[in-house]
Order: C-alpha cells, then sequence, then structure tokens
C-alpha cells in the first residue's frame, strides 16, 4: 500500500499536479513492523540504548515515558518535543524545562540508527519504541509499537501551557484535556498510572499541597515528609513513595491513602466517575497493565504525520537543511528497496 502510494504521488508530481487529493488509502495508519524491511534493527538499536542509559540512570525510564507523552500531546506525536529552535520550542517551556529528561537516549538511538539505516527511522517513531522498552524495563510488560509516524518541523513554546495538563488541574480539567486528544476518562485514570515511577521538582505541588493539607486531602504524614524532601539543597520527590522505580499499580493503591502527590493525582479519587476505576485498577495490576499498554498505543497514534505529511529527521534536534532535504526527496522519488517499486 505505501509503495502504490509513493508511485501515486510520484506520477501526480511528474504531470505537475498539485498533490493536494491523494487518495484516501494514502493516508496511511501506522503499522506493527513498519521498519522490519525497511531497518530491521531499528527496534534493536532502540532497545540497546534505552537498556545502557537505564542501567546508568533507572530515573530515564521515567524520563522517557513523559518524553513520549509531552511528544504526543503537543502537535501529535511528531518528535516536535525535541527540536531546538532558539529558545522558543517546546522544550523550553516551563512544563518541561527543567525537568524532562532522556534527550541523549533518543539521540544516542538516533545515531546508532543513522549509521545502520540512513533517513529511514523517524525521531517520533524512536520515542515511541524507546517509552516502550522504558515500560518493559521498568513495569515488566511490553506490547508491539505501531510505527511509521514522520517527524514534524514545527515547535512552540506556548503550545505546552494548552495541551499539556497540569498538577492543579481538576478532575474535570483532566478528563476535558485528554478527550481533546480523543482519550477518553478511563484513558486518563489509566495513563495517570505512569506517576508510579519518576520523581517531581517540588515546584510542581510544594504550595498546592499545602492547601491540600489544610483541606485534609493529603496524609500529614506524607506532607511532612515532603517538607523534609524539599527543604534545600534537595529539590524533588518521588511520585510513588512506595516503589519509585517500579512501574506497577501501586500508584492506585496510594491515592485513597491521601499519598497522591499532586493535587491531580488526588482528584482521581474526588470524583464519583473516576473512584470505580482507581478500585479497580488497585486491585487487579493485570487488569491495569493490559489496558495501560493499550492506552499507550492509543496516546501513540495522536495526530500522526504519515507518508508526504512530514518528513524523517537526520538530527532529531534541528530542521533538516535544504541538502538533507532535497537528498531525502530523491529517496522518496526513488526509492532505495526495489522490491516496493516491483510490488505495484
Ligand atoms: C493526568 C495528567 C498529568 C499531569 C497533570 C501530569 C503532571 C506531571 C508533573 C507536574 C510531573 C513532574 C514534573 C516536574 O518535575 O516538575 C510529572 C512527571 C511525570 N509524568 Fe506526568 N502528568 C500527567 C499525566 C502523565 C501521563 C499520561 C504520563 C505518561 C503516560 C505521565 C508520565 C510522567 C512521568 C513518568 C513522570 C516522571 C518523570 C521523571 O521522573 O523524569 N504523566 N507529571
Ligand atoms: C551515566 O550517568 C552519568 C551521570 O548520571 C553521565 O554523566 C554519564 O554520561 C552516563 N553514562 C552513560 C554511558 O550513559
Ligand atoms: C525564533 O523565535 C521566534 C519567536 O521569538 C520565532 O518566530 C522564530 O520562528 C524562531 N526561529 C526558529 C528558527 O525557530
Ligand atoms: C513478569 O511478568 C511475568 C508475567 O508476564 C511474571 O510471570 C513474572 O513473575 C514477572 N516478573 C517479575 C519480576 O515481576
Ligand atoms: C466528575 O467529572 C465529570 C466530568 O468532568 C463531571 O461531569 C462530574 O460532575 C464530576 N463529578 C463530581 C462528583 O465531581
Ligand atoms: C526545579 O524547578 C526550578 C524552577 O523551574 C528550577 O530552577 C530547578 O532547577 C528545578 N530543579 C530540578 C532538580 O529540576
Ligand atoms: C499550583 O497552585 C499553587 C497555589 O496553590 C501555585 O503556587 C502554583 O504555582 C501552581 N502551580 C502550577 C504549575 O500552576
Ligand atoms: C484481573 O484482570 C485480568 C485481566 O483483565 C482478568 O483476566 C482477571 O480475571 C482479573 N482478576 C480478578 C481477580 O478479577
Ligand atoms: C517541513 O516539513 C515539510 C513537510 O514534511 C517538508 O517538506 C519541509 O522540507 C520541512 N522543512 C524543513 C525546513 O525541514
Amino acid at each position: 500500500m505505501a509503495s502504490s502510494c509513493r508511485l501515486a504521488g510520484l506520477v501526480l508530481l511528474l504531470v505537475a499536479a498539485l498533490a493536494s487529493t491523494l487518495p484516501a488509502a494514502c493516508r496511511a495508519q501506522l503499522q506493527v513492523g513498519f521498519y522490519d524491511t525497511r531497518c530491521p534493527n531499528a527496534e534493536l538499536l532502540v532497545r540497546q540504548a534505552v537498556t545502557a542509559a537505564v542501567a546508568n540512570n533507572s530515573g530515564l525510564a521515567a524520563g522517557l515515558v513523559r518524553l513520549h507523552f509531552h511528544d504526543c500531546f503537543v502537535r501529535g506525536c511528531d518528535a516536535s518535543v525535541l527540536l531546538i529552535t532558539n529558545g522558543t520550542a517546546e522544550r523550553d517551556a516551563p512544563p518541561n524545562f527543567p525537568s524532562l529528561r532522556g534527550f541523549e537516549v533518543i539521540d544516542a538511538a538516533k545515531a546508532a540508527i543513522e549509521r545502520s539505516c540512513p533517513r529511514t527511522v523517524s525521531c517520533a517513531d524512536i520515542l515511541a519504541f524507546a517509552a516502550r522498552d522504558a515500560v518493559a524495563l521498568s513495569g515488566n510488560v511490553t506490547y508491539k509499537v505501531p510505527a511509521g509516524r514522520r517527524d514534524g518541523n514545527i515547535s512552540i513554546d506556548t503550545d505546552t501551557f494548552t495541551n499539556l495538563p497540569g498538577p492543579n488541574s481538576t478532575a474535570t480539567e483532566l478528563i476535558e484535556n485528554f478527550a481533546r486528544k480523543n482519550l477518553n476518562a478511563e484513558e486518563m485514570v489509566i495513563l495517570s498510572g505512569a506517576h508510579s515511577i519518576g520523581r517531581s521538582n517540588c515546584t510542581s505541588f510544594f504550595e498546592r499541597n499545602r492547601e491540600r493539607l489544610a483541606s485534609g486531602t493529603i496524609s500529614s504524614a506524607y506532607q511532612a515528609l515532603l517538607e523534609v524532601l524539599c527543604s534545600p539543597p534537595v529539590r524533588t520527590a518521588d511520585m510513588d513513595v512506595s516503589t519509585p522505580t517500579v512501574l506497577d499499580n501501586n500508584y492506585y493503591k496510594l491515592l485513597p491513602l491521601k499519598l497522591g502527590l499532586f493535587f491531580s493525582d488526588d482528584q482521581l479519587i474526588r470524583n464519583n466517575t473516576l473512584v470505580p476505576l482507581v478500585n479497580a485498577f488497585a486491585a487487579n495490576e493485570t487488569l491495569w497493565k493490559e489496558r495501560f499498554t493499550a492506552a499507550m498505543i492509543k496516546m501513540g497514534n495522536i495526530e500522526v504525520l504519515t507518508e508526504n505529511a512530514g518528513n524523517i529527521r537526520l538530527n532529531c534536534n534541528v530542521l533538516n537543511t535544504r541538502s538533507s532535504s532535497s537528498a531525502e526527496m530523491i529517496e522518496t522519488l526513488f526509492p532505495a528497496a526495489g522490491d516496493e517499486v516491483a510490488a505495484t
């Protein structure tokens, strides 16, 4: 299907038609095993980079899961979160800077992949694979990642404010925020379980939790611990006070004990629609993991670019130059894989 689309695009170009009316079939879906023929080692190379990085710093597993989430919620899963422009990109905005981490892991994976198969694997797909591998390492559960995303080339800091939920969000705001990304309330609760790993800067919860203490929605012992953890020089706290490096369902068990770190986490047990979901995931880890992997796949589908709607960045941090773009264009018109042309 991909090859006939490409050929259709070529014909359109040759007759100098404006490629605005490509057949519907060409709006390609993501596919599991997308790189099996194009770059058979792609997923292995990502896994190696992630495994090495997490062995050195276990916190990077959390960083990589969040990196994919923050990519997907802002302009879709298009690696816009990785772009470095002039200080006004997504990664420079307060929801991302300085807390977002794992960029160097993606760069290492991309470098290994470019050496093995140049101009073939998008940064957006590398982010999705890396998040999956981070989940596998921290949660002992895995899933197949549909691929074929392409990279976008727009990254604007202020987009993060309107698209990413914040730690002060109410249940209603969280539900609405996820709904805008085609994720329902249950999927919002399921994906929030990612807060079972990683850490948070104290600035993200400190002031608000003093108010929660006053209203009795945070354990006073927990708040006392956080006050200690957040006194200089330490400025971060684990998200899950019980098993901070293991991706498990303890997140849901902590909430009814008033041990949720953020106001937004606590909101999941303050809404009658959401409480039964929290209880179900607290009671059954297998159920949560099943739903979590499915929700990660769905999140990885948000507003993806495929085929000619995006490109394959050679360096995940910068837009392709004119020369790299034209070389890429030649490759798109005359694909190296001869069987693709033959198949049509
Ligand atoms: C439901 C709404 C969500 C809110 C309000 C939220 C908010 C936050 C905040 C404020 C932090 C701490 C950042 C800092 O250091 O200041 C954080 C960390 C984190 N978030 Fe979320 N998040 C949400 C959903 C998600 C989702 C859907 C995922 C992934 C599927 C996710 C994964 C993570 C991870 C893994 C960390 C720890 C990162 C690290 O240790 O580097 N979050 N989140
Ligand atoms: C291991 O982590 C340290 C700091 O946490 C970093 O400086 C070093 O580059 C890392 N090494 C590798 C191989 O990732
Ligand atoms: C640099 O920042 C300005 C806004 O301050 C923006 O309009 C412009 O597109 C940015 N340049 C690049 C190369 O991203
Ligand atoms: C990992 O998951 C498998 C089931 O998928 C289970 O049998 C095994 O005990 C788990 N290992 C750990 C260390 O939790
Ligand atoms: C729970 O959230 C839903 C969706 O925002 C909202 O309609 C409902 O009023 C909330 N329920 C409570 C008890 O806050
Ligand atoms: C926490 O956030 C503040 C304010 O953005 C920042 O100055 C500080 O470096 C951050 N600390 C850590 C450990 O990320
Ligand atoms: C959350 O609310 C507190 C006040 O309770 C405020 O100090 C803090 O800046 C807010 N945090 C964010 C990220 O909006
Ligand atoms: C837990 O969830 C799994 C997966 O949906 C299901 O097969 C199993 O029966 C559930 N266990 C219990 C005790 O309900
Ligand atoms: C931006 O994306 C479009 C669409 O993929 C592509 O044709 C163009 O070359 C890109 N621009 C840059 C500077 O990379």
